[in-house]
């Protein structure tokens, strides 16, 4: 990921969170009132950015039959999962947890996929009774129990194999694969082949799809052609078996530019692939999560101090890994900007740690950043925060995670609030002593 230097942008974060005055803004609303008001650390989400990208989905892939899965675990605020349902969308789940969310969220269940190598059987009776779109099979233990759940429910379960295409995913963390052999995704093509035939058998498996998903933050359109032509080969070999399939899911994984660079080519991918379904009467699924909710995020944190220490600066903010882990966890790299400046005012720039309050020494938000150096009780606002921020901030350190505000139609709405010290002892017994 890039290492540019950006401070003071005068042109802002992102296309919803422009700088005005010199204070950076969500859709005309101040990011520095919404800090105010709501406290930091704050995630501000800009409710017509996300639906703008939903929207951006739909259309460039009209020219097939297309549901858009959005992948809850990138940002699951049931708010936010209501306004990307509203707009036509369904959602790619990989938990009870998250098939509860996306249902209360409103997302109907039709339109939602299972994916998820550990699923329990608890998890898929829910499921089915729910009425999910497809279960994502990712092994033969899987499709066994599958089977049996269906058996028991007397409700054939609709099934696509997730196969592992085995290629290769340029992702910029080794993490962040999937697509090749060795990991613990997907079944290998002979497998799934297998799989698909002892489905069709079966009176308690109804085949539905295929699908596949090869990684995260990848910027080629490459890698999704290498993957699509090992799918279509098995379609057109179980078609000719006479086992015709509805849909074909690529995953998600479309990379966003987190310092400004264009992210995936989505016309290009498009192109690729819209003429090889419509072909084949296919429907296509596609789970995009970081693609559609990244840029619409911001993540709000307000300087506590700035000391120097073995010839370094620190500057130590009320947010760190457990509000934001993607860059100790990934090296993720984030654009900060300060969410107020003064033209007028020269500041020295100087590469700086921005660190959290967690003791932790990979506790930070970005390492050697070139910054004009902050003062305590100022603002600083981190970039691309809308997907895998708060969906992986945890309570380590009894740290009790932020709120999020949704900016919709000019307004700020809390869509939830900041946990309570009280929220985190939540569930927790002290047993008395048994003397
Ligand atoms: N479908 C499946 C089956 C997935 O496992 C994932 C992501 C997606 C779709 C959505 O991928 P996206 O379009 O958001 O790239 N926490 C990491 C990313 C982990 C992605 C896990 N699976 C990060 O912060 O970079």
């Amino acid at each position: 990921m890039g290492q540019g230097v950006l401070t003071g942008d005068p042109a802002g974060l992102a296309p919803g969170f422009p700088r005005v005055d010199g204070v950076l803004h969500c859709r005309g609303v101040a990011l520095d009132g919404l800090a105010r008001r709501f406290g930091t650390p704050l995630y501000v989400y800009d409710a017509l950015g996300i639906e703008a990208r939903v929207r951006h989905f739909q259309e460039t892939f009209s020219g097939v039959d297309f549901l858009l899965a959005y992948s809850v675990k990138a940002n699951g605020n049931l708010a936010v999962l209501n306004r990307i349902g509203s707009a036509g969308a369904g959602a790619d789940i990989v938990s009870g947890g998250e098939l509860h969310r996306a249902l209360t969220a409103g997302i109907p269940a039709s339109r939602i996929v299972f994916a998820g190598v550990g699923k329990t059987a608890r998890e898929m009776e829910d499921a089915l009774e729910a009425g999910v779109h497809a279960f994502h099979v990712e092994g033969r233990g899987e499709l066994e129990l599958l089977e049996s759940v269906a058996r028991r429910l007397g409700s054939p379960a609709p099934v696509a194999i997730r196969v592992n295409p085995d290629v290769e995913s340029p992702t910029p963390h080794e993490y962040t694969r999937t697509g090749h052999a060795a990991s613990k995704f997907g079944v290998p093509v002979s497998e799934a082949m297998e799989l698909y035939r002892h489905a069709h058998g079966s009176s308690h498996l109804r085949v539905r799809g295929i699908g596949a998903h090869i990684g995260s933050q990848i910027v080629e359109v490459a890698p999704y052609t290498d993957a699509l032509a090992v799918l279509l080969e098995m379609v057109d070999e179980l078609a000719g078996e006479g086992l015709e399939l509805e849909y074909l899911d690529l995953g998600g994984g479309f990379g966003v530019g987190y310092d400004g660079e264009p992210g995936l080519p989505l016309e290009e991918l498009a192109d690729a692939l819209v003429p090889e379904l419509v072909r084949r009467g296919l429907r296509l699924v596609l789970e995009p999560g970081r693609s559609v909710v990244g840029h619409a995020g911001v993540l709000l944190t307000r300087i506590h101090y700035v000391k120097r220490s073995g010839g370094k600066t620190f500057v130590i903010t009320d947010g760190g890994m457990t509000e934001l882990l993607r860059p100790s966890h990934y090296g993720g790299w984030h654009r900060i900007e300060p969410v107020r400046i003064d033209p007028k005012e020269v500041r020295e720039v100087r590469p700086v740690d921005v660190v959290g309050p967690v003791c932790e020494t990979g506790d930070f938000l970005a390492r050697g950043r070139p910054l004009p150096l902050p003062r305590p009780g100022e603002l600083l606002a981190v970039g691309t925060a809308g997907a895998y921020g708060f969906a992986m901030a945890s309570n380590y350190n009894a740290r009790r995670r932020p709120a999020e505000v949704m900016v919709e139609d000019g307004r700020p709405l809390l869509v939830r609030r900041r946990e309570t010290a009280d929220d985190l002892l939540r569930g927790e017994i002290v047993p008395p002593r048994a003397d």
